[in-house]
């Protein structure tokens, strides 16, 4: 007998089985909307209140969902911050400041943790929290080093708690058009994926504003952005990644320029940089950064020239899948405009799928598909993001999270698992990158 079949087999036996388990454990799942006291709305306490918060998990969480949900503590390094952020929410939850976490858990005895900090302080609070009886939901991505992840992994099992994460990705229109056109079987079993970063140089340039393209807060640009990406491919093939291997480095942004200042307000060089940003134009991002500077000396309009940014703006990863596919993946932060290209290569056919947003010559956000079975079926269709934050992906998320017995029909409820091996791609290519060796996922984690 083949000794290949033999591992294959034996391998995408315990692969289906960790998945069945892991499903089996998201049975309950409904309970992750269901209070600990019946009748009562779910309690939810929130660490980190920055921007991602203020939109995502405050305005369009509070109001909206109250009937199902109260947010009953806010707690962040910054207390003037979690202060100014109850104000622009209209929200009267008690604030605590980060040494008294334990204390705002004792007290507001919230059911489930949103973990929204600076993506290093995720895993912590995720544990620490599960540690004090809560559920958590925690943003992407889930963690930034291997150590983060085994951490979290273990904790989830010793506490019996569970991790959510806010993939919003997956519910946007054009990911779910994905994964009926795979699921459908059109192309047959998939053999490869390039998948194509755009990000301009008014998004892209934001990373690098702010910790975000510093890797020990971030772990990178490939854990802090394309863990989305990573997910999204992960969860589209239902596979796991096993080997990956990255060039990358900071082409652009960092020590690529003449002058750099401490941050826009106090450069002198405002005239001649084009990524001079006022920040105090924009009220809200004034009243949540530029007035609580004083408490923690957080710049949000911070230098794109520090010379401290070494995340790569720049880079390619190749990502080995357990079901044989290969991802190749890029991810330019310094273009003229933004969307993605994404292609699944398969034994019956390809699809071809553009995403196109912010792009100088058209107004146009819309997504093309083209799948092209033989060299004469040609299929072509485009669709539209619904109105909303991420095409109202971030509503759907949500829905999922908060709504009781909300149906999870395509399997968007992302767990801890899926957090962690989107996670750990970008933190292998981070590594492959600085070692100049392919780096096995297995090698970082047991799972
Ligand atoms: N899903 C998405 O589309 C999406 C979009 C943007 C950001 N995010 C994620 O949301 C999170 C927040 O991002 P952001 O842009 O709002 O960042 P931010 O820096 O504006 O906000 C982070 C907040 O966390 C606080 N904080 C930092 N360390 C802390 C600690 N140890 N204890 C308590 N509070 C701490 C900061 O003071 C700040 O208020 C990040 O994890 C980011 O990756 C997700």
């Amino acid at each position: 007998m083949d000794q290949n079949k033999i591992n294959l087999d034996r391998r995408s036996f315990v692969r289906v089985n960790a998945k069945a388990a892991a499903l089996l454990s998201l049975a309950p799942s409904f309970a992750l909307a269901a209070p600990k006291k019946e009748g009562a709305r779910l309690r939810v306490a929130m660490v980190g209140t920055g921007i991602r918060s203020l939109r995502a998990w405050g305005i369009e969480l509070v109001e909206p969902y109250k009937e199902y949900m109260e947010m009953v503590g806010l707690c962040d390094i910054n207390e003037k911050r979690a202060k100014n952020f109850g104000e622009i929410v209209g929200l009267d939850a008690k604030i605590y400041p980060a040494d008294k976490f334990d204390g705002m858990v004792a007290e507001q005895k919230p059911d489930m943790v949103l973990v929204t900090t600076t993506d290093s302080a995720h895993s912590e609070y995720i544990i620490r929290a599960m540690e004090l009886g809560c559920d958590v939901i925690s943003e992407k991505p889930i963690a930034i080093d291997e150590v983060q992840c085994q951490n979290i992994l273990d904790a989830e099992k010793k506490y019996g708690k569970k991790v959510y994460v806010g993939f919003n990705v997956r519910y946007m229109n054009d990911s779910v058009e994905m994964k009926r056109v795979l699921d459908s079987g059109a192309l047959g079993k998939i053999i490869s994926i390039e998948f194509q970063e755009y990000l301009d140089t008014d998004h892209g340039a934001s990373y690098f504003r702010r910790w975000h393209g510093k890797n020990k807060y971030s772990g990178s640009l490939f854990v802090h952005k394309s863990s989305h990406h990573f997910d999204l491919v992960n969860w589209l093939l239902d596979a796991d990644p096993i080997q990956v291997s990255a060039m990358g480095s900071v082409s652009f942004y960092g020590s690529n320029n003449d002058f750099r200042g401490k941050n826009c307000r106090n450069c002198n060089y405002t005239d001649q940089c084009d990524f001079y940003w006022d920040i105090t134009k924009n009220e809200t991002l004034k009243k949540l950064y530029v007035d609580c500077e004083d408490v923690d000396q957080y710049y949000r309009d911070g230098c794109v020239w520090d010379e401290k940014i070494d995340s790569p703006d720049s880079g390619s990863v190749l990502v080995q899948y357990d079901n044989g596919a290969y991802l190749n993946y890029t991810l330019n932060a310094y273009l003229p405009y933004e969307g993605q290209s994404i292609s699944f290569s398969g034994e019956n056919g390809r699809l071809d799928v553009r995403i196109y947003y912010n792009q100088p010559w058209s107004d146009e956000v819309k997504t093309e598909f083209r799948l092209t079975k033989d060299k004469k079926t040609l299929k072509a269709w485009t669709i539209s993001p619904d109105v909303g934050a991420h095409g109202g992906a971030d509503k759907r998320v949500k829905d999922n999270l908060f709504k009781p017995n909300t149906e999870d029909a395509n399997g968007q409820r992302a767990g801890s698992r899926a957090g962690v091996l989107s996670s750990l791609v970008g933190i292998a290519a981070l590594k492959s990158i600085q070692q100049g060796k392919a780096i096995k996922i297995d090698d970082l984690i047991t799972l």
